[in-house]
């Protein structure tokens, strides 16, 4: 029933402007990756995290991840963010070889609340191969071509923000890596190739991925109401 978490934080993700990767930016004092390690373990069901570093800041990581101990372990990443799953993967399917559930989270939605966490758990625990938290979609959303021209507008019921942890079967997610032809910008884009169903659970609008200094602010909101 061992439930382990990994979080690709090797990127220099430097949208932010502060010259450090973005997964060492500070909200209140507290990286975000720090958050994002405590979050993943307040909700009481995963034994150990595993962060995907860029391999120059090695130590810088480490030693922010010093307060939850043993609790999180810090491999080298790769050079995309599909490498740095797959290693940190490799590394928890060694370190830990009887893993059921494998979470892929994401340090910059560092305020993910535990509930969101446990669902998704729940979910997988409960039979489903592939599991994600979603948002419906409030903005319309067009298609457009390479010169910009709309050439179509999706039904927007029938469409989905995607958040973090997404949670996988830990064979599955092996599998959906051993046989990955290119890289994507999420984990259950490619379980999707591999045929496996992947199934939805309620996201939540504190889990919003921090992305530019416009969303730090609105961290911060989240911080000083109580919720982070
Ligand atoms: O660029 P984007 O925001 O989509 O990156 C998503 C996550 O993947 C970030 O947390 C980033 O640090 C991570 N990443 C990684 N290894 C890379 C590139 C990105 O772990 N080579």
């Amino acid at each position: 029933m061992s439930v382990v978490a990994l979080v690709p934080a090797a990127g220099r993700g430097e949208r932010l402007g502060f010259g450090i990767p973005k997964a060492l930016v500070p909200v209140d004092g507290v990286p975000l990756l720090v958050r994002a390690v405590r979050g993943l373990l307040a909700a009481g069901c995963v034994r150990h995290v595993v962060v995907a570093a860029p391999p120059t800041d090695l130590d810088t990581v480490t030693a922010a991840l010093a307060e939850v101990g043993a609790a999180a372990d810090v491999v080298a990443g790769g050079a995309e963010r599909t490498d740095s799953v797959r290693l940190a993967l490799e590394f928890a399917l060694r370190t830990f070889p009887d893993t059921r559930v494998v979470l892929v989270h994401d340090a910059a939605r560092a305020f993910t609340p535990p509930e969101v966490v446990r669902a998704v758990v729940d979910a997988v625990l409960g039979g489903s191969p592939a599991v994600i938290p979603v948002l419906p979609v409030a903005d319309t959303i067009k298609q457009v071509d390479a010169d910009g021209v709309v050439i179509a507008t999706p039904d927007r019921s029938a469409l989905r923000v995607v958040q973090t942890p997404q949670g996988f079967d830990a064979d599955v997610l092996r599998r959906a890596h051993v046989t990955c032809d290119g890289p994507a910008t999420d984990d259950a884009g490619l379980v999707e190739r591999l045929g496996v169903p992947v199934s939805t659970v309620a996201g939540h609008p504190n889990a919003m991925k921090i992305t530019t200094r416009f969303d730090l602010a609105v961290a911060e909101a989240i911080l000083s109401r109580g919720v982070g």
